[in-house]
């Protein structure tokens, strides 16, 4: 793997996913410009990275914030001489049921600014560059639970298709120009986002380290898909048979929590 001469933009770089894809791309030879709203903990990533010899950058900035995230681009355009690849990672999970959401259309309003609309701004900002040189990459982060019927999760799975649909376009545009997308659709991972739900503690999950290795994938290859074995069966069948996909996910979903439950409740006693 030599990724020397690459300048990788990755957002949501503080933590989780975006945290360990940053090493793991420092320790394959890439410049990385590491970007979320935290500066402390930009700043123990970057000392991790650079512990290593490895090259990063660091750009503290909430990219929801339109002229934030012009400032943080623009910087990062004056530093540095190519932007190649640019992981779109940043991003809120929320798990609540739509009935309990009737009130709270900001809960879709907050997925959407930086799921979708802070990945489609920072899209935009960084084309001009990536045509200039005629090559660009831009890897979008989604989620297995859009190849699956999953209850409990709307607003987030619908910001995520928008980014999936977003980025079909993209390719299909301009492709041509130069310009590669990959989507990644991960499956559970455990990072603080998952961990928030306390009955995910007993659910099998891809380790970060594992879950960043899908990252590096995508930016080696720039295929337009990675995804788990899973995620591509159940989204043919969801595809093909989706009344028959649907009936048949409620109950193990049902089943699932149930069983996740259980576990948390005996942790307890
Ligand atoms: N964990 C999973 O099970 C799982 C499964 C499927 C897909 N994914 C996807 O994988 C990606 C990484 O998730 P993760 O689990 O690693 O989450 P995480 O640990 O919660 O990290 C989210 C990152 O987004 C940054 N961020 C959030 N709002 C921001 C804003 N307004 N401006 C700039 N940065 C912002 C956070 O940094 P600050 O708070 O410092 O801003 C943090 O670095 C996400 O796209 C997620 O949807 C995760």
């Amino acid at each position: 793997m030599n990724l020397s001469k690459k300048t990788i933009i990755i957002t949501g770089a503080s933590s989780g996913i975006g945290a360990e894809a940053a090493i793991q791309l420092a320790q394959a030879g890439a410049t990385v410009c590491l970007i979320a709203r935290r500066a402390d903990e930009l700043q123990k990533i970057q000392a991790t990275i650079q512990a290593q010899a490895g090259q990063v950058f660091i750009y503290p900035a909430d990219i929801t914030d339109a002229e934030q995230l012009k400032a943080c681009l623009d910087k990062i355009l004056s530093e540095h001489q190519k932007i190649d690849v640019l992981v779109n990672n940043a991003a809120r999970s929320i798990r609540r049921p739509i009935l309990e959401s009737l009130d709270r259309l900001h809960d879709y309003e907050r997925t959407m600014q930086i799921n979708y609309f802070a990945a489609v701004n920072m899209t935009l900002h960084l084309l001009p560059h990536f045509l200039a040189n005629a090559s660009g990459h831009i890897v979008n982060i989604s989620t297995m639970s859009t190849q699956v019927p999953i209850p409990l999760f709307s607003a987030y799975l619908a910001s995520k298709s928008a980014l999936e649909s977003f980025s079909r376009s993209l390719s299909m545009e301009l492709k041509g120009k130069g310009i590669d997308v990959s989507i990644v659709y991960f499956p559970m991972v455990r990072t603080p986002m998952s961990s928030k739900t306390a009955i995910y503690k007993h659910m099998k999950m891809l380790d970060t380290p594992a879950a960043a290795g899908w990252i590096v994938k995508a930016i080696e290859k720039k295929s337009y898909r990675v995804s788990s074995k899973t995620g591509l069966v159940a989204n043919a069948l969801l595809n093909t048979a989706p009344t028959w996909a649907m009936n048949l996910s409620r109950p193990l979903f049902q089943l699932m929590d149930q069983r996740l439950k259980k576990k948390l409740k005996t942790d307890e006693a």
